[in-house]
Order: C-alpha cells, then sequence, then structure tokens
C-alpha cells in the first residue's frame, strides 16, 4: 500500500483512461500497470493507464470519469493504492439531521460540522447527509457539500469511506429502523462510529468486571425507596439521574444527615431550590409527585469533590481515537458549579476553568500527579468501554470528578461529546486538535494509511 496527496484535474474528453504523472505512478508503484481501478468510495471504474512525462502528484480524469465516479470537486486530495487499485479520498460522510435551506443546513451544528471540514481540508472528500438522504439501490447519497463562498450545495455522491454519527436527536435514534439503517453501512463494510447515545445505566453495565470499576460511583437503576434508603445511609449523600438524560435535567441531589434529616436539591426552571424533610417518606413523596415512581433513573453514590470557594468541581475529559487506534486525551476543561447548583453546567450557572488553574489552586504541588493519574485512568475507561461496546467508538465526552482524597470518579461517558468547554480561549487550540484526532482516525478506519503507519 502506498499513500500520497494528489491533485485532480478534469480534462474535456470522453475516454475510459486516468492520466497520472510518471512521478505519481511511481510513488503508488503502478508505473508499469496497464489498467487500473478507479475509486471513490462506493464506486469503481476500471481504466486504462497513461503517463505523463511531467512532476509532480497530478491526475488528470476525463470529464467522463469524474462524472462516473461522482468525484465532488477537483484539486487535491489522497491517494492510496494497493496493487492496481487506486482509491481517492477518503469520503467521509458526517451523519446528521438536515434542515431545508442551505446557509445552515445542520442546525445549530453547522459550524462545527464546517469546523471538522477544515481538519482535512485538501486531504479527503465531506459530506453531510440525513438517513432520508441515502438510495441504497443506486448506492448514492444526495449529499450536502460546501459550495466555495461559505454555502451549502447538494451533490450525488459515492456511499462514503466511513461515517461519523453525529445524529442529534436521541429519541430517534432509539428506533429499530435507525439501528437497520446504521447496520447496513457495516454490513456493506463501510465504518459508522459513535453508534448512538450512551444511557448511563450502559454504561454502568458495560464497566462492571473491569479494572476501572472502582472508579465509577456504586449505581442502580429504577431504585426502590428501601434501596435508595439504604444508599443514602451508605453514602451520606447521592445523585438521581434519568439514564437517558443530559444537560443536567432532572437530576436530583439529596442528602441526608442523621441529626436533621433528608435534603433534596434541584433545579426548578429557573431556580435552584434546596428542601428538608424530616422523615424519608416525605422525601419520596416528593420525588414521585415530579418524577413518577423514579422510573428510568439512575442512582448514583455521591461524591465529594475537590472545591473552590465550596463551589464543587469537576472536569470534561474530550476523548478520541487517534490514526494509530489508540485513545488520547484530546482536550481537559474544569467546569466549577455555579453557587446552589447540582450540576456544574454553564446553563446553571457554571464557570468554565482550564485543569491547571484550579489543580494548582485546590492541590498545589500535587497537581501535576493527580492530573497524570486522571489521564491514565481516562485511556483505561475509554479501553474497557470499547472492549465491552458491540461498536466502533471514535470520540468520547467524560465527566470526571476527584474527590477529597484524590481518588479520580468518572460520572458520566458520552458518546457523542458537546464541545462547550472549546469556548474556553485557551482550549481553543485544543479544540481544534480534537477534531484533527477525528479526522486521522477517519483515516484509519478508511485505510487511507501507508504501509508505514500500520
Ligand atoms: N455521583 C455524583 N457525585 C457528585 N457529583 C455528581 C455525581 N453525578 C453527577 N454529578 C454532578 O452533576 C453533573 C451532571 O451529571 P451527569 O451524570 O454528567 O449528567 P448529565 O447527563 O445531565 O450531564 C456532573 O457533571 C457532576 O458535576
Ligand atoms: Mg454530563
Amino acid at each position: 500500500m502506498s499513500l500520497t496527496t494528489c491533485t485532480i484535474h478534469v480534462i474535456k474528453r470522453q475516454e475510459r483512461v486516468v492520466y497520472l504523472t510518471s512521478e505519481l505512478a511511481k510513488t503508488l508503484k503502478v508505473a508499469k500497470a496497464r489498467n487500473v481501478t478507479l475509486k471513490l468510495g462506493s464506486k469503481s471504474l476500471y481504466l486504462q493507464l497513461k503517463l505523463l512525462k511531467k512532476s509532480g502528484n497530478q491526475v488528470y480524469l476525463p470529464s467522463y470519469v469524474y462524472t462516473q465516479l461522482r468525484i465532488p470537486r477537483s484539486g487535491t486530495t489522497l491517494i492510496v493504492s494497493d496493487n492496481t487499485e487506486l482509491r481517492l479520498g477518503p469520503l467521509i460522510g458526517i451523519l446528521t439531521s438536515v434542515s431545508p435551506g442551505n446557509s445552515a443546513p445542520f442546525g445549530s451544528r453547522t459550524e462545527f460540522i464546517r469546523q471538522f471540514m477544515q481538519a482535512g481540508k485538501d486531504k479527503a472528500f465531506y459530506f453531510g447527509f440525513s438517513p432520508r438522504d441515502v438510495n441504497w439501490s443506486q448506492q448514492t447519497v444526495n449529499a450536502v457539500v460546501p459550495s466555495g463562498g461559505g454555502g451549502w450545495v447538494r451533490k450525488v455522491l459515492p456511499l462514503p469511506d466511513v461515517v461519523y454519527n453525529r445524529l442529534p436527536s436521541r429519541k430517534a435514534e432509539k428506533l429499530a429502523s435507525m439501528n437497520a439503517f446504521k447496520n447496513r453501512f457495516v454490513r456493506q463494510g463501510i465504518p459508522l462510529f459513535n453508534w448512538s447515545f450512551f444511557d448511563k445505566w450502559d454504561v454502568y453495565n458495560l464497566l462492571e468486571d473491569t479494572d476501572v470499576f472502582k472508579n465509577v460511583p456504586e449505581s442502580r437503576i429504577n431504585p426502590t425507596p428501601a434501596q435508595m434508603k439504604e444508599m443514602l445511609e451508605k453514602h451520606r449523600f447521592i445523585y438521581l439521574k434519568p439514564t437517558a438524560g443530559s444537560l443536567g435535567i432532572g437530576i436530583y441531589r439529596l442528602t441526608y444527615n442523621p441529626r436533621q434529616g433528608y435534603y433534596a436539591r434541584f433545579r426548578r426552571g429557573e431556580r435552584n431550590v434546596l428542601l428538608r424533610f424530616k422523615k424519608f417518606e416525605s422525601l419520596m413523596s416528593l420525588l414521585n409527585r415530579q418524577s413518577s415512581g423514579l422510573n428510568g433513573y439512575v442512582a448514583q453514590q455521591g461524591i465529594r469533590l475537590i472545591e473552590i470557594d465550596s463551589c464543587p468541581i469537576d472536569f470534561r475529559f474530550h476523548m478520541t481515537k487517534n490514526i494509530n487506534n489508540q485513545w488520547v486525551v484530546a482536550a481537559i476543561g474544569a467546569k466549577k458549579a455555579g453557587r446552589g447548583s447540582v450540576t456544574t453546567h454553564v446553563r446553571t450557572g457554571g464557570q468554565l476553568m482550564t485543569p491547571e488553574q484550579v489543580l494548582k489552586e485546590v492541590l498545589g504541588t500535587r497537581a501535576e500527579a493527580v492530573l497524570a493519574n486522571a489521564k491514565e485512568t481516562a485511556i483505561k475507561l475509554a479501553e474497557a468501554i470499547e472492549r465491552n461496546d458491540r461498536h466502533t467508538l471514535g470520540e468520547l465526552g467524560f465527566d470526571i470528578g476527584i474527590d477529597q482524597n484524590e481518588h479520580i470518579w468518572m460520572f458520566e461517558a458520552n458518546s457523542k461529546p458537546g464541545r462547550s468547554i472549546f469556548k474556553h480561549p485557551a482550549l481553543k487550540e485544543q479544540g481544534r486538535r480534537s477534531l484533527q484526532y477525528v479526522f486521522d482516525y477517519c483515516l484509519f478506519l478508511s485505510r487511507f494509511r501507508s504501509r508505514r503507519d500500520s
């Protein structure tokens, strides 16, 4: 296998030929071949090969070939050879929801997708698409591609080499039809990564019996009143969270104090509420009134987080795979809870900081060692989740806590991590780098690597 970049030019001819400069043909080890198969995504053509005595890595394609292969644009991209098979690309499809109109076809995700497309600019073809844009019988996608001046256009393209799943709706993703849709790619040998949203309870189960189970707080799904009482006595405080929830919505923090009784802290509308109950039964009747018997809720051991100004701090570890299929910590953001808030979300008054800032202030000279340990734990957590999950994972967003004994805890694993930590000016560069890693992982999955890299 040989890999290099090349520049594609279109020529006005109607022949089944591909012209390569002899330098490029030599690099691709096809200089002696008379015919090659040229591929883009799922489309391929058997063509005569002609060499041009010119320098550089140039590919000249007759317009017939260019149109048949449905190449999205001319210019620079990667080319990889395997004997006499030449693949242009990679063709990267971003699966998401597409709205009508072409100024922001991917809604609030448009800017993120635009940035991702920059990561491998000149090294790949990118498009966005939604499930209804795929035509399986034609093996094509009615794709949304960037059009020069910042706008977007539709183009019919081959099926991609790899699918990056950023479907935004938890509900839609749970449908059997969506499962079947995604499986169809996998069955055709097209890798799709970030299979679907995680439920908190699923992740807990995936990690049971692994070496990092000690880093997950004890949890129970659909807890009975007796189980909650027992957890409160054992841990003194617990979190109640919807297993399929996000953004801190529907979360309660319950505290038990043998002399004073029970406290419930939660958010109601725009306000943080703190209620006290003498009896456990009164606490339960509040919860039953608000959250219909805690169906679909996970009760989780509360962790005494490190604090600044009496506000708990937790961390977002943004994990990605790299070109060698290994997990890396691409970025870490620290989040300080808003006063009286149950969670650290910015939405509820949380403040974004850098981990260095926080850890130095809280742990002094221990900061570096604790951060290194947290990174190592995060990688082990990612590896353990991946090992026990059946699907291909390329990204994870961990909500990580450090307790007052410096033990590392993982509250939540997000399989389609948000990018709010990258709003911090000191994390912008890491944000860019995280997308570079995702791009590199696409190269790995689509086999756009040379022998040397493997
Ligand atoms: N067991 C816990 N102990 C201490 N704090 C917690 C615990 N679980 C959650 N939190 C706090 O609440 C936040 C939100 O919880 P999380 O599990 O990430 O739910 P969500 O899906 O709503 O983001 C966490 O980032 C953390 O600050
Ligand atoms: Mg979270």
